[in-house]
């Protein structure tokens, strides 16, 4: 591969590399004051996701002022939801409601399997737009939601202490969940594979809810899945595309998480990079710095992206957070970690 090729897609195929890349999920949002004012202008987050235009300057956002070394599309994980039929609400200060939830048979019917193209066309659209407005070393990640995610919204029908709804599901009618899950994958492949074709570069599932479940329950509802949409996604756009997994809470799936089917995985805070290194010594890794390091500062922050960079040894790794960047977060602690990370030698 030639120099040429970006630093993060670079890392991703674990090639060598001169420092490990970063970026951060969430990325853009609102610890902008720029996101806010367009946040804004869009009344609703969802009409923020339906209009390319908007989606396209909030992406840029954090890349002109931060300098990271990817991005990522902005959209989200419950615009396939929306497009499969729910009805998606974004209430402020609670995040996001679906008003028809998955519950039971009869609810099967309501839930589709559209084109991605016709039904969420503004998604492409802010590929395109983004391949042409990014600067060549800066590649465009694009992303869907593991189906054990979207099936803990659809079901729960929001966020929940318990995911009471779909884990009495899993555990107790698997068949019917599984119907779910096939419609989902179904869906999920198609609009990960139309986001590549249209210009996404590398590609990441988001496994939020992966800590819900015990290893059994976590190798049927969250590996089998997702290795069913890796393998699916890799036969249609080939061997260039990297593939990230994020599985947050996988300290508990250690000992499985090897046979996840992605070039990268992307663990969070509560694994030790070490340890995971230790288990998984031929994957490329990402993350993983609690996110509320930032919060306390500039000296916090690079204290410990420094043992996170140390413990990554500077090889097969791509620096984020263990999750989202939280919206209190000082930019002077975002401007610390970006320093730290550029200017760390292996
Ligand atoms: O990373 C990026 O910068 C790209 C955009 C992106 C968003 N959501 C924008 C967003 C991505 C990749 C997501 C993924 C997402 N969305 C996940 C998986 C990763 C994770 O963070 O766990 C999940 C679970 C969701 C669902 C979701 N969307 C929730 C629970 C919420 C409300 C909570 C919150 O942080 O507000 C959202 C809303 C959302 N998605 C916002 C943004 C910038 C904030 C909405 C606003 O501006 O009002």
């Amino acid at each position: 591969m030639s120099q040429e090729t970006p630093l993060f897609l670079r890392a991703c195929r674990g090639e060598t590399i001169e420092r490990p890349p970063l970026w951060l999920m969430r990325q853009a949002g609102r610890y902008m004051p720029a996101y806010k004012k367009v946040r804004e202008k869009a009344g609703s987050f969802m009409n923020l996701c339906r209009t390319p235009e908007w989606c396209v300057e909030v992406t840029l956002q954090p890349i002109e002022r931060f300098g990271f070394d990817a991005s990522i599309l902005f959209s989200d994980i419950l615009i396939p939801a929306e497009a499969m039929g729910a009805e998606v609400e974004f209430i402020t200060g609670k995040g996001p409601r679906i008003n028809n939830p998955f519950r039971d048979e009869k609810d099967l019917a309501r839930f589709g399997t559209p084109d991605p193209r016709e039904a969420a066309p503004y998604v492409f659209e802010t590929v395109r737009g983004l391949r042409e407005a990014l600067p060549e070393h800066v590649p465009l990640i694009g992303f869907v939601a593991a189906p054990w995610t979207l099936a803990c919204y659809l079901v729960d029908g929001g966020g929940s202490k318990n995911f009471e709804h779909v884990k009495t599901l899993a555990h107790g009618r698997p068949e019917l969940l599984q119907q779910l899950f096939d419609k989902i994958l179904t869906y999920s492949i198609e609009h990960a594979v139309a986001q590549i074709e249209a210009g996404a570069q590398a590609f990441q599932l988001f496994d939020t809810w992966a800590e819900l479940l015990d290893l059994p329950s976590w190798r049927k509802w969250c590996l089998e899945p997702a290795n069913r949409f890796l393998s699916a996604v890799r036969e249609r756009v080939g061997p260039d595309v990297p593939l990230l997994y994020f599985g947050k809470g996988s300290a508990g799936q250690l000992s499985a998480l090897g046979e996840v089917k992605a070039d990268v995985i992307s663990i969070d805070w509560r694994l030790e990079l070490a340890a995971a290194r230790a288990a998984l010594p031929d994957k490329v890794l990402q993350g993983n710095m609690d996110p509320l390091y930032l919060y306390a500062g500039v000296e916090p922050t690079k204290r410990r992206a420094t043992e996170i960079l140390q413990a990554g040894g500077g090889q097969k790794h791509v620096f984020n957070l263990g999750h989202g960047i939280l919206p209190k977060t000082p930019h002077e602690s975002v401007d610390a970690l970006v320093e730290t990370v550029r200017n760390f030698k292996a």
